[in-house]
């Protein structure tokens, strides 16, 4: 419980295990201009006019940045408003609190962690704490999540459940523009859903620490809610670019399962979390994800890329273990579920 950053008092510089190594540290790249930001998509539109359009602008973006935001979702401000200020006080409670949610095995289903899942083994720790649990299906997982703030089962349930839908409505989008039959994902393909709130305190040190270090998400799709303050950062051609808190806005990514689904049309791109030494920060990341016995393997439908390693089908539980056993690195990631082409 003392490790997390939320319960630290009078914080006025960064512990050397906090540093990040030079190359990987944000350093000059907090202050980066915002003129090159990710595409911002009307869901309306698809809704009430034109559908197509709605469908090029997001495989549009998908292909070149890996990221989009979406207004007109159809999830209220007001709601936004209120799941965001309970994830907020999720780090705000009393200690006897969060100590209940305060991880003390790595099974535990719905808890409090500082830093990574691995901060025994890992060289530098982050500056976030986190809340992590599973939400869909929902009645398999909602008596697990906190009972405290009294509201946070009603109201992240209400929410998840719309969350879910709006994920689902994105897929469609997304499997009509790659040419994958309607409803390819409603199914065990996108069966589950992690809840992960960051919370990044303000840190003395910004250029020095990362709240989140350069990373693809191991799923199919994420949608972020950001509250107002900056901080998600995207690699594009090389360079890190902001991408900027928008009232009512979500920020949808493609995962790196989608990515080896679509064989490589869509494009999982790299992103990181940096801090700031005046605001604290809070994020609430919806990871819509296969179940773990689901068969993942690039959609045989789709005509083949030839810069694309071919694949052998595979669990997603076995993905994910690679995934957090290579950190992520796509290179090793993929070599054991290549298919030898000799
Ligand atoms: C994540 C993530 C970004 C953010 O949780 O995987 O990339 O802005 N979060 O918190
Ligand atoms: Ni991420």
């Amino acid at each position: 419980m003392e490790k997390l950053i939320s319960n630290w008092s009078n914080v006025q510089s960064v512990p050397e295990n906090y540093i990040f190594p030079l190359e990987t540290r944000p350093g000059e790249d907090l202050n980066i201009p915002v003129n090159n930001n990710i595409p911002i998509i009307d869901l309306n539109e698809a809704q009430n006019g034109d559908r197509d359009h709605t469908i090029q602008q997001i495989i549009k973006a998908a292909q070149e940045f890996g990221f989009f935001q979406v207004l007109n979702h159809g999830i209220s401000k007001n709601e936004m408003k209120e799941t965001m200020s309970i994830f907020k006080e999720v780090f705000e409670m009393r200690y006897e609190y969060k100590k209940n949610l305060y991880l003390d095995d790595d099974l535990k289903t719905c808890k409090i962690f500082t830093s990574s899942l691995r901060y025994e083994s890992e060289k530098v720790h982050l500056w976030r704490d986190s809340l992590r649990h599973p939400s869909h299906p929902l009645e398999q997982w909602i008596h697990l999540w906190p009972e405290n703030p009294m509201r946070y089962r009603e109201c992240v349930g209400d929410f998840s459940i719309k969350i879910k839908e709006l994920g689902s409505r994105i897929l469609d989008l997304i499997s009509k523009g790659i040419g994958l039959k309607c409803g390819y994902f409603e199914n065990d393909l996108a069966g589950s859903m992690i809840t992960s709130i960051n919370h990044y305190p303000p840190c003395p040190e910004p250029s020095l620490t990362l709240g989140l270090p350069k990373h693809k998400d191991a799923y199919l799709i994420t949608i972020l809610m950001q509250d107002d303050v900056s901080g998600l950062q995207v690699l594009k051609d090389g360079n890190w670019i902001n991408v900027e808190p928008l009232t009512h806005a979500f920020v949808i990514n493609i995962g790196h399962v989608l990515e080896i689904i679509s064989k490589g049309k869509l494009k999982s791109a790299e992103h990181r979390a940096v801090t700031n030494s005046t605001y604290s920060r809070t994020s609430a990341a919806f990871f819509i994800a296969p179940s773990d016995d689901c068969l993942i393997e690039p959609a045989q439908d789709l005509p083949d890329d030839n810069n694309q390693p071919a694949l052998r089908s595979f669990k997603y539980k076995e993905f994910l273990k690679q995934f957090f056993d290579t950190n992520g690195d796509t290179d090793l990631l993929l070599k054991p579920f290549e298919v030898p082409n000799n």
